[in-house]
């Protein structure tokens, strides 16, 4: 039995109909993706309006960690709407139990959490916190970090994107270079875990452009949009300690990390990191519009009433997401199958390495991996170039790929949680016929 079937080209003729009424009506301002139009999807496999059928490796973008439309997620939210679709700033029988139960999930000393719409929101909410506790104003961030679209989280991303043209961005932001093993023209991964070099580094950033007003630092574990760069180890839990030397609050951006993607049900779990502040987003609702800013009640404490409020945060249906997502976790081994399947999946991947002259490297933990394409393995030239045919051409074969990436050549590898073997399997298969077709 094959997953995936694909019958003529694409778009096929109800999705190019879609396609071109869509824009005639919704600004085009969206990236490239497969010219697919979803239909309808369960577990890994996407079925478009035309009736071929897909394996996922996108989970829309790192959101539907559960499987696509997981009964007893869609069964919670059916129950939730029926009763009641939105309240105010009140509790809910669905928001107290969801703030309890994802209490509950995080490492006991993150004591309280406040639930807010998109992972932008809870980024926004989470550099309130660092500057009002603080009382100071600067934010140490990182080059190639995404936190998101709106003007606080856009002013600290390190990527060109949300911010180019949409200066001047706001002011506080300084940035330091994120340690990338496979470009690391200053030896910046060398010599962990002290990493002097790195540290060395950072302090004169600090020195030559802080005002002497820095509250804290945000960090993502690992740069998603950057193109799924994966940081030496050791190297986050130096940065926590450097911050906590020096006063800083250390916020965790676990907006796509999170909910076992890397392998761990948290990814500030791998080094032990405890972080002050964890912004969490996309599988905390695994389709429902949800995010959350969670930290300890001391320091959510420095807000007054009214400081962090949100229109439709702990609306009763995204709680009620919340509350089945986690209920599913308990059941389901996906955590586990994370680490198992991504190891299983990354030996694939590595062996179609061996095999492809542009596939430069493989990255990553858990079911979150980037495979950044250059021209040359030696010289490491990207090769943005290779991407689109890449994602239509494993989409005509039946496979969902997106990319990432500062150079934008980097193919995410990023499915459902519940990923079997056999999908596994037919899909590596899918993804090294059309590397072995690439041609520069
Ligand atoms: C690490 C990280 N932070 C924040 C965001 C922003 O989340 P949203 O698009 O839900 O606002 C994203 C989205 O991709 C992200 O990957």
């Amino acid at each position: 039995m094959t997953y995936a079937n694909v019958n003529g080209s694409l778009p096929g003729a109800k999705s190019k109909e879609l396609m071109e009424k869509w824009h005639k009506f919704e600004a085009d301002a969206t990236g490239f993706q497969a010219p697919v139009v979803w239909d309808h999807a369960k577990g890994c496999i996407v079925t478009d309006v035309d009736g071929n059928n897909y394996i996922d490796w996108t989970s829309g973008v790192l959101v539907t960690n559960v499987g696509h439309c997981h009964r007893h997620l869609v069964q919670a939210v059916q129950k939730a709407s029926g009763e009641l679709l939105n309240n105010y700033e009140c509790p809910n029988d669905y928001r107290v139990a969801a703030a309890e139960k994802l209490v509950n999930a995080l490492p006991s000393y993150l004591d309280k959490c406040f639930f807010l719409s998109t992972g932008s929101e809870a980024v926004e909410a989470a550099i309130r916190l660092m500057k009002r506790k603080t009382g100071k104003f600067e934010i140490l961030s990182f080059e190639g970090g995404f936190h998101g679209r709106t003007m606080n989280a856009a002013s600290v991303g390190g990527l060109a994107g949300p911010k180019k043209n949409f200066g001047p961005m706001v002011p506080g932001a300084i940035r330091a270079i994120y340690p990338n093993p496979y470009r690391d023209p200053f030896g910046f991964c060398d010599d962990g875990p002290q990493f002097n070099k790195y540290f060395d580094y950072l302090d004169s950033t600090v020195r030559a452009n802080s005002t002497g007003c820095l509250a804290g630092v945000i960090v993502e574990p690992y740069q998603g949009a950057a193109g799924f760069i994966f940081p030496p180890v050791g190297w986050l839990k130096k940065l926590r300690l450097w911050a906590k030397e020096k006063g800083l609050l250390f916020t965790l951006d676990e907006v796509q990390a999170s909910y076992g993607r890397t392998g761990k049900m948290w990814a500030m779990e791998h080094e032990d990191l405890m972080p002050d502040i964890v912004t969490i987003g996309k599988a905390i609702g695994c389709g429902v519009p949800v995010s959350a800013v969670v930290s300890t009640g001391d320091i959510f404490s420095c807000l007054q009433k009214g400081e962090l409020s949100s229109t439709l945060g702990g609306n009763p249906v995204s709680s009620a997401a919340v509350i089945a997502v986690l209920e599913i976790y308990e059941r389901e081994n996906l955590v586990e199958n994370s680490r198992q399947m991504g190891e299983y999946m990354k030996e694939g991947l590595l062996k179609i390495q061996g095999k492809c002259k542009y596939l430069g490297d493989v990255r990553g933990m858990g079911l979150v991996m980037g495979l950044e394409f250059v021209k040359d393995k030696t010289t490491k030239k990207p090769a943005p170039e290779l991407i689109k045919t890449i994602i239509t051409r494993c989409a005509e074969k039946g496979l969902l790929v997106g990319s990432v990436g500062v150079f934008g050549n980097v193919i995410r590898v990023a499915p459902p949680l519940v990923i079997t073997q056999e999908i596994a399997d037919e899909s590596l298969g899918i993804l090294e016929d059309v590397l072995m077709e690439l041609r520069l």
